[in-house]
């Protein structure tokens, strides 16, 4: 596995997580895909109070070391709330702390300033190490880390793949300048990838994967990797989780991103997304 550092922490972590939202319609099943993804290194995992998936992502960490993401909905987003939310995710992950605690998406209707001192207040309670925003432009990055007295904001999970190249116009640059980490959500778009009306985009990946003996779903993670942020693709089979294990380890050369890129022509936008 490789890794990148969160934030300006100096922690490293696995640069490929695995996603959860959606899993658990056959407990078993992806019980077994996230103990498969652990076992090749995906030692990072994402959920959220909102996916009903944290009871399962407790049993799949059980006895291993593993970096733990959750969010707080922003139905909660009042101080009291946030604590109780995070109190709710600790016994439902059945941990002690929670390594990352992201705010899901931004709420306009709570002053960030409360969000943020409850944020505070469990990293000093030492029930959250770490505090990370989802969904946030740059202007309420901004606004929420200003908010705080004493911690940073060490990553923005945001949507990212190679049919929403949108973070490429300005928050990739943003976050690197800063030192936020950019977790990349959706990173096979919720599998658009593999529609027939992208078969072009996928017969490139093709042709370049060969190169590498890679597949398409590797390819397209890579490119993601390889601009520098971390990836949770979410998969519900252990074959699907050990084929995006190999998106790691190696790297596209610069000429094959360009050529991708220039496929694939501006951000990505007014591509085929969707069903
Ligand atoms: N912060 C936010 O607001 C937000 C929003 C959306 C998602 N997320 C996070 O990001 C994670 C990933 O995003 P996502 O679940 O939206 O979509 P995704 O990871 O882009 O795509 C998931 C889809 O790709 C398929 N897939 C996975 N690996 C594959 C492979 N090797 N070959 C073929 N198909 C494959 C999955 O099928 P199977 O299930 O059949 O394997 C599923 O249909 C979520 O689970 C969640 O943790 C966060």
């Amino acid at each position: 596995m490789d890794f990148i550092e969160l934030g300006k922490t100096g922690e490293k972590i696995p640069e490929l997580g695995m996603g959860t939202w959606k899993i658990g319609a056959e407990p078993e099943k992806s019980l077994e895909a996230l103990e498969t993804g652990i076992s090749l290194g995906m030692k990072f995992i994402d959920t959220a109070e909102m996916y009903g998936t944290e009871e399962i992502v407790g049993k799949a960490i059980k006895g291993n070391e593993i970096f733990v993401a959750t969010k707080v909905s922003p139905h909660h987003f009042r101080h009291d709330d946030v604590i109780k939310a995070c109190e709710a995710s600790l016994e439902r992950l059945d941990v002690k702390q929670i390594d990352l605690y992201q705010l899901h998406w931004p709420n306009k209707s709570v002053p960030v300033t409360e969000t943020m001192r409850a944020m505070e207040e469990l990293v000093k309670s030492g029930k959250v190490r770490h505090i990370g925003v989802s969904n946030f432009s740059i202007e309420e990055l901004r606004d929420a880390q200003l908010c705080m007295k004493s911690s940073r904001i060490v990553s923005n999970q945001i949507e990212y793949s190679i049919l929403d190249r949108d973070p490429e116009n300005g928050m990739l640059e943003f976050c690197r300048k800063e030192g936020v980490t950019v977790i990349a959500y959706s990173p096979l778009a919720q599998g658009a990838l593999y529609k027939r009306k992208n078969a072009k985009i996928l017969g490139l990946l093709e042709s370049i994967g060969k190169r590498h003996k890679k597949t398409p779903t590797q390819v397209a993670l890579n490119f993601l990797l390889s601009s520098g942020v971390a990836a949770i693709p979410k998969a519900s089979s252990k074959e699907h989780v050990t084929e995006n294990a190999g998106a790691v380890g190696w790297r596209l050369t610069e000429a094959e991103r360009s050529e991708v890129s220039s496929f694939l022509g501006g951000t990505g936008k007014g591509l085929q997304h969707g069903s």
